[in-house]
């Protein structure tokens, strides 16, 4: 098609979905409004806005959220993951109110039910002896950074390319964003997702000068992509043959295995970050790994020093052991096997529509993605999909009551059942029915299988 048809079927479709969308949420425009006079764009965490502006909450209750407009979705977003128990879970709010009702919600001082909480995590995860808490999973990743480099005397890390590790500067991806220190980023080495032999390169020819080895064992902010079958035991072997750290970012993948990915998997990071389920929905992180290396941040060693205002407050330790305490492994089954369920389902639809949707994931996590080829990496997630059509297929989700975040990504909570699930599915059936006679006019080359 001509760019100008094309430019403008684009503008009718998305004036078709966008002025849906409006339709339903006038008040969510409204505050929108409101916030752009205090909030630059009326935005302060980009990765829930979208355009033309986003639903604003009121509410929220089980797996269910509700709009300033009094529109009910089924909520697939979760928080990026955070939110496995749902909403209002009961359990975490009594152990919220109790802490309030105490008047510790943060204090210059220890309360006990932080060791509780660190027990947790170093009983659920093998490789763990021993964790620090920090009040972001950036913080986790930037403390765990400065302990590796601290043991090794080195310098470099090595992260995967359209990896998400969070806002410390060392791994913003891309590295040539605006702000960053030119200094600092000439450490950081980028190398394909699931490549071992690039890995191995990278380490090659910087020999003796990698800290660490920064990985996710599930891509997921590039879109819950798994990594391929052995490539994680190859980063330990090859970040041990090199004496460099190997860091494991678990921020997301903790909730796929009781003893997270590296169980599953079969690894032993040296230190592993943790953020999202640990805390019961309040803002908390950790990481963790070897005694010998956890200890370089206690006061007795004095090698590093790590402190935080809130890092550890009785408020988040309360629900982060009340949250941590309802995950069993039979809890973990019975969401990964709903996030299967709804996986192959989309993928279904998708085939039997002739769309080349495809939907990656593992477990309680998927994320759809449309593009001409499989999506594997960080490559083939942020250079081949096709954003446009992702944006109308989000738009047109919400117009049909469900929530995920603009990527289309789907977290199953712990209230979802089967009956969720296909509500959700019809829900995507509806929409890519919607969408085919646009993807034809517009978009040919979606059309097939992938
Ligand atoms: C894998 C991974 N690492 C690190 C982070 C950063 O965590 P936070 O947003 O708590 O700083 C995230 C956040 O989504 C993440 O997904």
């Amino acid at each position: 098609m001509a760019a100008t048809a094309r430019d403008k079927a684009l503008a009718e479709v998305t004036s078709r979905i966008e002025g849906e969308y409006r339709k339903r949420t006038k008040r969510s425009y409204a505050v929108a409004q409101e916030a752009r006079k205090y909030l630059p764009g009326g935005d302060t965490r980009r990765s829930i806005f979208f355009f033309p502006y986003p639903i604003w909450i009121d509410h929220a209750k089980d797996c269910r959220v509700y709009d300033e407009d009094g529109n009910e979705y089924l909520d697939f977003h979760n928080c990026y993951t955070t939110m496995i128990l749902g909403h209002g879970n009961a359990g975490v709010n009594a152990a919220i109110k109790e802490q309030l009702d105490q008047g510790t919600l943060a204090l210059g001082a220890f309360k006990k039910n932080v060791v509780t909480w660190a027990q947790i995590l170093c009983e659920r995860v093998e490789s763990v002896e021993q964790v620090r808490f920090t009040c972001t999973g950036t913080e986790s990743v930037m403390m765990a950074i400065r302990a590796a480099r601290a043991l090794t005397g080195r310098d470099k890390i090595v992260v995967e390319y359209g990896g998400y590790h969070g806002a410390y500067d060392a791994v913003v991806f891309p590295p040539d964003s605006r702000g960053l220190p030119k200094s600092l980023m000439a450490d950081t080495i980028v190398v394909p997702y699931s490549d071992e032999a690039a890995l191995e390169r990278a380490l090659q020819e910087n020999k003796g000068k990698v800290a660490a080895v920064v990985l996710e064992g599930l891509m997921g902010a590039a879109g819950m992509i798994p990594a391929k079958k052995g490539y994680l035991q190859a980063a330990r072997r090859l970040s041990t043959e090199h004496g460099a750290i190997f860091i494991l970012d678990e921020i997301i993948s903790f909730r796929l295995d009781y003893g997270g990915i590296q169980h599953l998997e079969g690894v032993k990071p040296d230190l592993t970050t943790f953020g999202k389920i640990i805390a019961g929905g309040t803002a908390m992180a950790a990481f963790g790994g070897r005694r010998e290396l956890m200890q370089l941040y206690s006061p007795e060693s004095q090698v590093l020093h790590h402190a935080g205002t809130l890092n550890a407050n009785p408020l988040s330790a309360a629900a982060g052991v009340a949250m941590l305490k309802q995950i069993t492994p039979e809890f973990i089954a019975r969401i990964n096997a709903l996030g299967t369920s709804l996986r192959d389902g989309m993928n279904g639809i998708f085939r039997k529509a002739g769309v080349k949707g495809q939907v990656t994931g593992m477990g309680s996590l998927s994320n759809v993605h449309f593009g001409p080829v499989p999506v594997v990496d960080g490559h083939t997630a942020r250079d081949t999909t096709n954003k446009e059509i992702l944006h109308l297929f989000h738009l047109s989700l919400l117009n049909r009551g469900i929530l995920t975040p603009e990527r289309a990504m789907f977290c199953i909570s712990s209230p979802m059942s089967e009956r969720e699930v296909k509500t959700a599915l019809q829900a995507v059936e509806d929409a890519v029915r919607e969408l085919k006679p646009d993807i034809e006019r517009i978009w040919p080359d979606l059309l097939g299988t992938v």
